[in-house]
């Protein structure tokens, strides 16, 4: 039996800040962040908004777009680093909220990577036969751990969420092969202190190019597909030059890569599924379509998925 994606829904907060709105408030410029990651505006969510229930909101649209009811969920995964609180999980908190009865419920924590890591764990309890349906979200706040005094960081992020159901689909579809992977000894590189986020970018931006570049033919052949047979490429949106080199390894024209950077930033785990709503509904992604999701994130982690629609 083989798992895949069969519903897909997302949440974008309403605000939009724009280059320009961060310009007055730090010592930066339009021209900088967009020349450097590709990144023009960024939705931000209000105070009193949590990501439970950007969460929540994304989860609801994916049910609903699968056409198959809370009840009928078996398993809730969430990937975040910016839970409401550390426990209960989001994943307990939308299960509750959402009427998911019989759903287990975890959160995993693989930074930017965390909804590769939620995809493949799904698919493992799908097609082991132990259950049918599994809801996997990847949800950030980022806003709550940006440290808004620091440039280097906070013209990066961005908040929201994207949601899929996994379902079993017929033979030959689905997810066709997948690579996750960890290097803690870079974990460094990337991570929370105290309250914010820290990075060394340069040593990140290194990291990423070379890994999201091999994790994207790696899993190609695992597949036992080429380069040629690559109808799309869903990369994390952390920086346009990173997702750039990807799209140069797979040696595919620009149109065959989704970018949603320049609208929403990088949101970590929610990057991935919000670029695959935004292509579904632009009509981008067709039955039948060989597409390649690549992430990488602090961890130091990656994960990379080759499936047919
Ligand atoms: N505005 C203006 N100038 C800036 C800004 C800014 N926002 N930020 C940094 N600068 C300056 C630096 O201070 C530096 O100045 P200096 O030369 O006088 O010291 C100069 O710009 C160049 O800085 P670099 O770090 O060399 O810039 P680079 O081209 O490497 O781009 C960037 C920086 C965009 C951060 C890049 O390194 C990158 O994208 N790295 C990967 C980041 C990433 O993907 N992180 C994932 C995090 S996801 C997660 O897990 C939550």
């Amino acid at each position: 039996m083989n798992a895949g994606i069969i519903g897909v829904g997302r949440y974008l907060p309403e605000k939009v800040v724009t280059n320009s709105d961060l310009e007055k408030i730090m010592d930066t410029s339009d021209e900088w962040i967009r020349t450097r990651t590709g990144i023009e505006e960024r939705r931000i969510c209000s105070d009193d908004v949590n990501s439970s229930e950007m969460a929540y909101e994304a989860a609801m649209k994916a049910l609903e777009n699968a056409n198959v009811s809370a009840e009928q969920i078996d398993m809730i995964v969430v990937a975040t680093v910016t839970p409401d609180q550390p426990f209960p999980s989001i994943a307990c908190m939308i299960q509750d909220k959402l009427g998911a009865k019989k759903a287990a419920a975890m959160d995993v924590s693989a930074a930017c990577s965390g909804f590769m890591y939620g995809i493949v764990t799904g698919k493992q309890f799908i097609e082991s036969g132990s259950y049918k349906y599994v809801l996997v979200v990847g949800v950030e706040k980022l806003s709550k751990i940006t440290n808004w005094d620091d440039r280097n960081t906070a013209v990066l992020f961005g908040d929201g969420a994207g949601a899929v159901v996994l379902g079993p689909v017929s033979e030959g579809r689905g997810i066709l092969a997948f690579e996750l992977g960890a290097d803690g000894s870079g974990g460094k590189h990337l991570y929370q202190e105290k309250e914010f986020i820290t990075m060394n970018g340069r040593e990140v931006y290194k990291f990423a190019v070379r890994q999201m570049g091999e994790s994207s033919v790696n899993v190609l052949e695992k597949a036992g597909l080429s380069k040629e047979d690559v109808d799309f490429l869903i990369p994390h949106q952390a920086n346009i030059r990173i997702m750039e080199s990807a799209r140069q390894r797979l040696e595919l024209p620009v149109e065959k890569m989704s970018k949603t950077i320049h609208k929403y930033g990088n949101t970590s785990s929610a990057s991935i599924p919000i670029s695959i709503v935004e292509e579904v509904e632009a009509g981008k992604i067709k039955d039948d379509d060989v597409i390649v999701l690549v992430g990488f994130g602090g961890g130091l982690t990656w994960g990379a998925i080759a499936l047919r629609w």
